[in-house]
């Protein structure tokens, strides 16, 4: 890896090799430090294509500007890694709701991204959807009025008796985040109606959608010096008959 992108590190993570459904699915993970020197965007974006340079023009924050560039840097990085070609070879799709992909023939290659301030996290799999979201430590004020937005009724009842509730609403949504995202459907999702546990130990307890069961997916935590990290695996989209990046059908409201 290029001595100018020194801000991709893998995480300390036990287990590469992840138990969903009925098979096994591997895990990579990388964490990206955004903030790197002021040169490095410049250096680096003659390997983003020209969407994402359209893109980039579009924040009006150059610190977001930045770290979105160094984000799609990295991705690129290890992207290319994988697939054994230039950065600026990787060709990039979006789904109906926005998710990445790789274009031309999906393939085996899965990968998610997720950023929160200054920190980033690139997931990728083979042969399974995958999800990835991160949040950092920090208080959260009203965590009783976020949980109303985008809590089931069951999450919110764990939340009240959660001797922490910060950590327990952070836990839950950066799994339901991951979920949502590994499907594809991010915040168009049904938000109230999936269940996630809140505890220490992930779980998908409802997917919210006809045609997901519960059981084929696993979510999980990795460890993170600052914040809090959720993986999501499930069925491959492929194996589901998805495309563009979505799958599963809203489940009907029950109320
Ligand atoms: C995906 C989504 C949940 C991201 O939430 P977030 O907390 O703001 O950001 P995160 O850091 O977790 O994830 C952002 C990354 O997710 C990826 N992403 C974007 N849309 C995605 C989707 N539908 N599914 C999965 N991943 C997606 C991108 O890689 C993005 O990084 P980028 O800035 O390099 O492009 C949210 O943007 C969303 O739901 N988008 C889809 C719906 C939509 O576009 N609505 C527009 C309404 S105005």
């Amino acid at each position: 890896m290029s001595a100018a992108l020194r801000n991709i590190r893998r995480p300390n993570l036990p287990t590469t090799s992840i138990r969903v459904g009925t098979s096994y699915a591997s895990l990579d993970l990388w964490y990206v430090d955004l903030d790197v020197s002021a040169e490095t965007p410049g250096c680096f974006s003659h390997w983003l294509s020209d969407d994402e340079l359209d893109r980039a023009e579009r924040f009006h924050s150059d610190l977001d500007r930045a770290r979105y560039v160094v984000g799609r840097i990295a991705l690129r990085r290890v992207l290319a890694d994988r697939l054994g070609c230039p950065p600026a070879a990787v060709r990039l799709a979006y789904g109906r709701n926005g998710k990445p992909m790789l274009a031309g023939g999906r393939g085996h290659l899965e990968f998610s991204l997720a950023h929160c301030g200054g920190d980033a996290v690139i997931a990728l799999t083979e042969c399974a959807a995958i999800g990835v979201d991160i949040e950092l430590l920090r208080p959260v004020p009203d965590v009783e009025s976020l949980a109303r937005l985008v809590f089931s009724e069951v999450e919110r009842r764990e939340l009240e008796l959660a001797p922490d509730p910060v950590s327990a609403f952070l836990n839950g949504w950066t799994r339901k985040e991951a979920y949502v995202k590994a499907l594809g459907l991010g915040l168009t999702a049904p938000l109230t109606e999936i269940i996630v546990s809140l505890s220490g130990t992930a779980a998908l307890l409802s997917t919210g959608l006809r045609g997901q069961s519960a059981s084929d997916w696993r979510l999980l935590n990795v460890p993170h010096p600052r914040a809090v990290v959720a993986v999501a695996l499930g069925p491959h989209p492929e194996s589901t008959g998805a495309t563009s990046g979505e799958s599963g059908e809203p489940r009907r409201p029950s109320r």
